[in-house]
């Protein structure tokens, strides 16, 4: 099938979200709903209000989207879903409403992993990225560098072994209270602030691949703590110097696997925290050193969409890669099972 339309859906975390891809990467319509109100003052996503939400969101949002599209069910030619990793109430909602569409309309399913979905999405937005490429798959839950040789085909190169660097942006602009979401809030007030603080950068250096990012986040805490009364500059300052340490960490650690991955065509970055414009800059430097073509997605398609979704479904259904109704909902969910287990890994939703 040359053009083929795919409807993905997204329900693994905090957004509700529904889109419809076509093979010539045409995007025909989509919907992304967050749910900041529902989890801001409680600091942080409460799972069993994320899933009502899912529940309450997503058959209206599917309806929209094909009426948006002026394409009904039978012009689908594949319903594409999130099977995990992530908050399971809400995997499970998204996963249930694509078999339930899968089964009535008689077309086939696609169980998306959540993380083939950041993996693949710079392929929906540039045709000319090529496998095999290094992936810096940077979000709430993960910090991972991946060979990528093909759809479907992930080699682990490294992973954290305690937080992700989302985490510890949110945990750290909580701290400073910044607000929720943490990460965009942090980076709003770094732009104001001079990296002024000494904080650690932990593993740069090593020989060990990982990242980690546990000891930066608590050094922000005790920082943090040490200020009696700390003014607006203090804050920014602090959140300047926080950004700037992880972005030393995400640099040295991928400069690391680039010379463990030397077949890579290009460095490319996914994943919510790859919507952080000094994340993206160091990156950029770091691939220009090193001769390497750097691929960033437009910010949108950085954080939970539904896009990313329909498009790893639309891959995998090119490549006759196919699901049925029996397809299970997995919080936990490896793009690469044959990776070695790292101590503490703290991969969380
Ligand atoms: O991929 P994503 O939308 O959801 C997960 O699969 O986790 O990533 C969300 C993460 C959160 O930790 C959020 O704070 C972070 O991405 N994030 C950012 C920025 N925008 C989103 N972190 C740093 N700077 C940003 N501008
Ligand atoms: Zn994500």
């Amino acid at each position: 099938m040359n053009n083929p339309i795919v409807l993905g859906i997204e329900s693994s975390c905090d957004e509700t979200a529904v889109a419809l891809v076509r093979g010539d990467r045409t995007i025909l319509a989509q919907r992304i709903a967050s749910q900041n109100e529902a989890h801001e003052r409680f600091g942080g996503v409460v799972p069993e209000l994320a899933a009502r939400a899912h529940a309450d969101r997503l058959a209206p949002m599917v309806e929209t989207v094909l009426a948006e599209a002026g394409v009904s069910l039978a012009d689908v030619d594949a319903i594409a879903g999130t099977a995990g990793p992530g908050l399971i109430g809400g995997v499970m909602i998204g996963l249930v409403t694509a078999k339930a569409l899968a089964f009535a309309a008689g077309k086939p399913l696609i169980a998306v992993n959540h993380l083939e979905g950041h993996a693949l999405s710079p392929r929906l937005a540039d045709a000319s990225l090529q496998f095999p490429y290094l992936l810096l798959l940077v979000s709430g839950g993960h910090c991972q560098l991946l060979g990528v040789e093909g759809v479907g085909r992930y080699r682990r190169l490294a992973t954290t072994i305690d937080d992700a660097v989302g985490e510890a942006f949110d945990k750290s602009a909580k701290v400073l209270g910044l607000g929720f979401p943490g990460g965009p809030a942090l980076e709003r007030a770094a732009r104001s602030g001079t990296p002024r603080f000494p904080l650690p950068r932990p593993l740069v250096g090593s020989d060990e691949p990982h990242f980690s990012f546990a000891g930066l986040k608590s050094a922000v805490l005790r920082a943090r703590a040490a200020l009696a009364e700390p003014t607006a500059q203090d804050i920014a300052d602090l959140a300047a110097s926080f950004q700037q340490a992880a972005c030393d960490c995400l640099t040295d650690r991928t400069g690391r696997a680039i010379a463990a991955f030397p077949e890579a065509t290009a460095l490319v970055v996914a994943g919510g925290v790859a919507a952080n414009q000094a994340i993206r800059s160091a990156l950029a430097d770091l691939a220009a050193a090193q001769g390497l073509p750097f691929v960033a997605p437009p910010m949108w398609l950085c954080t939970d969409n539904g896009a990313m979704i329909a498009w790893a479904g639309l891959e995998r259904f090119q490549a006759g890669d196919i699901d049925d109704l029996h397809a299970p909902a997995r919080p936990r969910w490896p793009l690469d099972p044959a990776a070695e287990a790292v101590r503490g890994a703290g991969v969380k939703a």
